[in-house]
Formats: C-alpha cells, structure tokens, sequence
C-alpha cells in the first residue's frame, strides 16, 4: 500500500517521548553530512524529554512535505524553518515525505533554558515520529532492529548527537574498531551487559548559567577545522572509547571517572584553543570541579563531572550513592542560578505513545 493509495483513512498520527544525552566520550567535529570525526558515547538519561505527535495528511501535488510546527502549543516560526529545512534534507530516505501535510507538535519537560541538550531529545523524537508513519502509511515492516537504525540515521542529519538518544543505556555513534556494527551513520547499543555498578547511574545537573549558548555546536565542530590539536584529539577520543568500554564491562569506576572527566575538559580545551578562542565554563564551573574532586578525595566518593559545551556541570554517580553525595550538591547549589539542580538517571530509552 502505497501512500496516495491509501484513499479511505488519509490522516495517520504518530506520537514518541524520546530523551536527551550526555556525553562521556565526545562528539566535536565533523565533517560531510554530520559524518563524526570520532566515534562517541553517551549516557541515554531518563528525566528530560521530548514529547512529538505529528498528525500526517495527504497532498495530492507531490510538492511536500508541507509542514505547520507548533512548539508548546505556539506556532513556532524559528524552529518550524529548522524543522523544515530538516525535512527537505531527508526527503530522498523517507519518500513518503514528498506527499505530506504535516501537523508537528512538539514541547520539553525541561525549561527550554535548563542547559540539557534539547536537540538531541528533539531530532530523535522527531525522526521516531517519521519512522513510525513511513511504516504505517507506506506498510513497509522491517522489524524493530532495522526500524531504530532508520530513526538514528535520521535523527543523525537533525543533530549528530540526537542519533544517539534512539537508544537507551549508553549507545555508541561512529565507527569504532572495538564496538561490533558501530557506523558513521547511525548510534548502536552497546553489545554487551553494563556491568551491575553502572546499572543505575545519576546525573544531577548543576545549572550555573541558563543562558543561551556561546557558540552553536555547528560552529563548535567547524572550529575542529584547521585545529592544531584536531589529529591528536581525535585519537585521544578513540583510546579513551577503547578503555572506556573494558571500564563499563569490568565495573571500574574509577577508570570511568578519569576518562570522563578527560573527555569533558579536552572538549573545553578544543574550544579555549580553537581560533577564535571560547571560554564556554564559568568561574562557579571551575568552583564545582575543584569541590568535587576535593569531596571524592575525602569521602571516597564514586562521583564524577562531565560538562556540554558550556558552563552547567553533570554530576554523574551510582544512585547508590544519593544521600552519601547530597550534602555536596547542596553545597554546591550556592554556585548555581537561582539554586538551580536537575536530578536526572540513565534511562532506557524512547517511548512509543498512543496519542491520536
Ligand atoms: O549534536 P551536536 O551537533 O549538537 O553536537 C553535540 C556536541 C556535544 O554535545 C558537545 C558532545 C556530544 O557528543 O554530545
């Protein structure tokens, strides 16, 4: 059954909650079509999501897709181009498209300034969405594996990092020689068992500044252009995924912690480096980062940091831990805006929903 051909019922809805990411390993610097200079890693979290329902109708001129996008409730011009833009480009691998009408609604459970990664919870929502309806209006049945590797390569093109938040647990994106199946293209999950210590991590969100980003990600991975330390980043990256995974497997936290960390403050140093320079940490990120190696050192502590491209830092450690690490974060809190922490856990993934 064809799309056009389906004359009775021309109005299809799909409807998916997907999350946001956290890197361990990162993603800077691409090239081609959000193809990745190095293969990277995240944390898949649980708490911050998109919600997306996209009410799909037919047009009979092939001109498509024609698209209204309401972001929480409002008719959103800015991201509606983006969405649009995003559409066109993917065309040629979701031919459906070129006979759409397309109704988008889509909105956060995190304040649009929280500093967590919203592109990424909202191109996986998105390319879940369109996945779902090419299955359902064109009949094609290809089985979840294949289904979800679709979503990725699509959420890919939105957002590199978004490919990764088709996953749950901690998803692997770029072609890396340990990782079996791992692909420029698309994120895959991770083959093995997590070993029992990082079943159920935390992420606490120190928000020390809520503003608007420095400096785009795209302009970010274009400054990894003509890098001086481009080449050497890239391998560090690719040794870092290499330990990181025997880390994961063998239940080494302390391994973790280092290669987190390392990763956190080498993106920073790709930026303070890159020309021009940015320094996208804030004096209380530095503040943070030096309280929470002293607390690990005294209590021995599993906790971690991790940073974005910016200045909130990710506290990561075993739920275990909770009580045994809160007298740090409210400490900590006299460092974020207006107090500000979100507590976050690793999750398992998108969820399709029944929301016609
Ligand atoms: O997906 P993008 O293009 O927004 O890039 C994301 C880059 C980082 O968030 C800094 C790292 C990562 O791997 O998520």
């Amino acid at each position: 059954m064809t799309f056009s051909q389906n004359a009775d019922a021309n109005v299809f809805f799909s409807c998916w909650k997907s999350p946001s990411n956290i890197a361990l390993i990162k993603y800077w610097g691409k090239s081609g079509n959000q193809i990745p200079a190095n293969a990277s890693m995240s944390i898949t979290l649980k708490e911050a999501y998109t919600l997306t329902r996209i009410k799909a109708g037919l047009i009979r001129n092939g001109g498509g897709p024609e698209v209204e996008f309401r972001f929480e409730g409002e008719i959103n011009e800015a991201f509606g181009g983006r969405i649009e833009s995003f559409l066109k480009s993917v065309v040629s691998y979701l031919p459906f498209l070129k006979e759409a009408r397309l109704e988008i609604e889509s909105g956060n459970n995190f304040p649009h300034s929280a500093g967590i990664a919203s592109s990424a919870s909202a191109m996986s929502a998105l390319a879940l969405c369109l996945c779902s309806l090419e299955k359902e209006i064109t009949g094609l049945e290809t089985g979840m594996e294949a289904f979800l590797r679709k979503a990725s390569f699509i959420a890919r093109i939105g957002s590199g990092s978004a490919c990764r938040s088709v996953y749950g647990g901690i998803p692997v994106w770029g072609s890396h020689k340990a990782v079996e199946g791992s692909d420029n293209e698309y994120a895959v999950p991770l083959s093995f068992d997590l070993h029992p210590v990082f079943s159920e991590i935390r992420d606490t969100i120190l928000i020390v500044d809520p503003g608007q980003k420095k400096v785009s990600s795209s302009v970010g991975h274009n400054l990894m252009k003509g890098h001086a330390y481009a080449d050497a980043r890239y391998k560090q990256a690719e040794s870092n995924l290499t330990a990181m995974l025997v880390a994961l497997k063998q239940g080494d936290w302390d391994t973790f912690s280092l290669i987190t960390e390392n990763e956190a403050l080498s993106l920073h140093a790709m930026m303070m480096t890159s020309r021009p320079g940015y320094l996208l940490m804030h004096p209380n990120s530095l503040i943070i980062i030096e309280k929470v190696i002293e607390f690990r050192k005294q209590s021995g502590s599993a906790i971690c940091f991790t940073l974005d491209a910016g200045p909130n830092v990710h506290l990561l450690y075993p739920t275990g831990e909770t009580e045994k690490v809160r007298p740090l974060i409210d400490e900590l809190k006299v460092f974020c805006h207006k107090g500000t922490a979100i507590d976050d856990t690793m999750g398992s993934g998108p969820e399709k929903l029944n929301c016609r």
